[in-house]
């Protein structure tokens, strides 16, 4: 049996946080596909200048390179051998990724490397990311669609990044997050929606320790072993 749960939804509906915790709880490792679309695109953004082609988004992401390593048990974009879990959660990248993500010969270049992270793993992988159920690993025995409210979303992100949480800021926020959600959610190539057989989790009244808590017992079940 395929080895992977997969946790899809909009941005910042808590998928990476749940992932890695309960990746931890499970003694998995952990897989963030959107950390991977944002190391190429802030590869491209500084290398190269626009317009970007697919053959030279993927040149240099082999030549850098870009890729991904296992550090501790979370699998982490390294450009040129360096870490960038800082650099890739900036605005500019944050503006530039979805027209990245989609061109379809990069989507297929993040799903090779995510698929290689995942044979290289027997223990098992959560990943996380916008088509992880529905095109990347069609066959994972647990698919979470997580979503919460734009409002709640929002709020999150702004308190992730330090900000004090006012209706200016909330509103400014929530449209960043709107737009990209649409973008995503209405691109021709693996576009953001629930596989058929995935569980949708609500994450808007939750806390993440209820949330964890929800999927862990829901692998306990599909992964006996
Ligand atoms: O952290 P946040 O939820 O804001 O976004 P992310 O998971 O870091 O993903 C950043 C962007 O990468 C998304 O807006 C998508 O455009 C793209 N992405 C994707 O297309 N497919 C994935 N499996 C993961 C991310």
């Amino acid at each position: 049996m395929l080895r992977v749960i997969a946790i899809d939804g909009p941005a910042a509906s808590g998928k990476s946080s749940t992932g890695a915790r309960v990746a931890r709880e499970l003694a998995w490792a952990h897989l963030d596909s959107g950390a991977l679309y944002r190391a190429l695109t802030l590869a491209t953004i500084d290398q190269l200048t626009a317009p970007w082609s697919a053959q030279r988004i993927l040149a240099l992401a082999e030549e850098l390179p870009v890729r991904l390593v296992l550090v501790g048990e979370t699998f982490q974009p390294e450009v040129a051998g360096v870490q960038v879990e800082v650099a890739i959660r900036s605005e500019r990248v944050t503006q530039q990724v979805s027209a990245v993500a989609a061109i379809p010969e990069v989507r297929r270049w993040v799903n090779a490397r995510q698929r290689d992270a995942v044979a290289a793993h027997a223990a098992g992988v959560v990943v996380d990311g916008r088509d992880i159920g529905t095109v990347v690993f069609p066959d994972a025995p647990l698919k979470i669609f997580l979503t919460a409210s734009a409002q709640e979303r929002a709020k999150r992100r702004l308190t992730q990044r330090g900000h004090r949480v006012d209706d200016a800021r909330l509103a400014r926020e929530s449209q960043a997050l709107a737009a990209r959600d649409e973008a995503d959610a209405t691109r021709p190539v693996a576009p953001l929606k629930p596989a058929d057989d995935a569980v949708a989790l609500d994450s808007t009244t939750l806390s993440l320790e209820e949330q964890v808590r929800q999927v862990v017992a829901l692998a306990r079940e599909r992964f006996p072993d």
